[in-house]
């Protein structure tokens, strides 16, 4: 015959008790949820102003899929698969001044500030990339450094995710000012402005020694 146990069975019950009392919960709270408040997909509202639920995308949102789109503006390719050799976007300040700001965000850690790959990731041990100043790489159309960017480069991860398109390319037209400051002549300068420069300059040379950095746009 079984011996009872109170303190057994008082257990149990107490077990029963808590299972019941979880069970009970999640239905009110499955309840709460069902019935929430919420907009369907493109249903109407007399809360915002446009009369719409649904909400435009935040300026500057990044597709989660690669757009198979075939557009030299999206791949950095023509139909051929070249590299163009343009940035499908009109270069002016603002837009170089974007390029700066997000070449400093996503590239100066590696590449460094000037692009000499000498950025603190590398100093404390990451692979030295390349000079963004190497004569191999300033000969590469505008469309691979899009791609680059777009795709990554040997162990150089992609940032298709992290950067926009448009942004890709105001990279890619900082980097071309990047390097042209490298090797800038003072003839580049405005005459004008010549006067605003410090230091001895460097032998005044022909002013086509910018190598076909000229067809920005
Ligand atoms: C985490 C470090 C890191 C970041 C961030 C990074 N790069 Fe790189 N990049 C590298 C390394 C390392 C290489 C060389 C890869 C190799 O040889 O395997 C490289 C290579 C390159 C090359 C040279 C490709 C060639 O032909 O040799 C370019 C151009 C370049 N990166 C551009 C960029 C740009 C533009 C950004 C910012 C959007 C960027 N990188 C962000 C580390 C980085």
């Amino acid at each position: 015959m079984m011996l009872h146990n109170p303190r057994r069975s008082a257990s149990k019950i107490l077990r029963g008790l808590a299972g019941g009392v979880a069970v009970l919960a999640l239905a009110g709270c499955h309840l709460d949820m069902w019935n929430q408040p919420k907009y369907k997909t493109l249903a109407k509202s007399e809360f915002f102003a446009d009369g719409a639920a649904a909400r435009p995308l935040v300026e500057g949102v990044v597709p989660f899929q690669v757009t198979t789109e075939r557009n030299p503006r999206y791949s950095g390719v023509d139909e051929e698969g070249a590299f163009i050799p343009r940035i499908p976007y009109h270069v002016n300040r603002a837009f170089l001044e974007r390029g700066r700001e997000q070449f400093d965000i996503f590239c100066a850690q590696c590449h460094g500030r000037t692009g000499q790959g000498n950025g603190m990731i590398v100093q404390r041990g990451m692979k030295q990339p390349v000079s963004l100043h190497d004569p191999r790489v300033k000969g590469m159309p505008h469309g691979y450094y899009f791609d680059v960017i777009t795709n990554g480069f040997g162990v150089m991860y992609n940032h298709a995710a992290r950067i926009s398109p448009r942004d890709r390319w105001a990279i890619t037209a900082y980097i071309r000012a990047l390097q042209l400051s490298q090797d800038a002549r003072v003839d580049d300068v405005p005459e004008d402005r010549r006067d605003e420069l410090s230091g001895t300059p460097n032998a005044p040379a022909a002013s086509d020694a910018n190598g076909g950095q000229d067809d920005h746009g």
